[in-house]
């Protein structure tokens, strides 16, 4: 499964790229208002950091609209993937984008049938919100096992990139289930490391270690 960062912030994304660990990352305009930097700045410097697809949201509600952001967001790297909302002028946006040979991550997907919609638009990620689902007590996790269904009965290429990732259980929850991609804050992605018992394991074999009176 591949990890993608969820966030505008240049330092912790060099970090996870750092660490080898960062195959992508996705962008909306409210992790951009909370960077403070201007869009295509951010996206550009992003986009210079990470090899793999960096999402950038358009604003506009209609296709025109999109058509015109998009075009202006592709100038800044080959690897600027377009994101479009989940909506009729999304789909219409996303089917000519992918015609025209660029990525597209269709968002703020909530049902699998939306999923469905985006897979036919041809889109390359589609983004189901998993902890937006749990915030009004719904489990996210069985959206993604549904559109990994779908997508699987009809061959769809689409990628299922599960986002509104909040915990290292939803990250578990969403590689079992089969999802490409989990989109995920950094803290998040540094804390899937974390086990009491590695913790226990090193302090165990220091202490024994300098029991021997060896150094390396
Ligand atoms: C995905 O692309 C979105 O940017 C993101 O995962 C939203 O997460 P949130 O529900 O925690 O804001």
């Amino acid at each position: 499964m591949k990890f993608f960062a969820d966030t505008a912030e240049v330092k912790d994304i060099k970090e996870l790229n750092d660490l080898g660990l960062l195959d992508g990352v996705t962008t909306n305009p409210s992790l951009i208002a909370k960077s403070g930097r201007n869009f295509k700045d951010v996206i550009a410097e992003i986009c210079s950091i990470v090899e793999g697809p960096v999402s950038a949201e358009v604003v506009s509600l209609d296709y025109d609209g999109m058509m015109r952001e998009a075009a202006d967001l592709r100038k800044i790297a080959n690897n600027v993937t377009i994101k479009v909302p989940l909506t009729l002028d999304g789909l219409k946006a996303c089917k000519a984008l992918t015609s025209d040979g660029c990525m597209v991550n269709v968002t703020l997907c909530f049902s699998a049938i939306q999923a469905l919609l985006a897979a036919k638009a041809g889109a390359t990620f589609i983004s189901p919100f998993i902890g937006r689902l749990d915030d009004i007590h719904l489990d996210g996790t069985d959206l993604i096992a549904e559109i990994r269904q779908i997508y699987d009965n009809y061959a769809y290429d689409t990628e299922i990139l599960a986002a509104s990732v909040r915990t290292a259980l939803h990250v578990k929850q969403v590689a079992l289930i089969g999802a490409d991609v989990a989109t995920c804050p950094p803290a998040v992605i540094k804390g899937l490391v974390k086990h009491p018992l590695t913790d226990k394991g090193i302090e165990q074999f220091l202490a024994d270690w300098k029991k021997t009176g060896q150094s390396l």
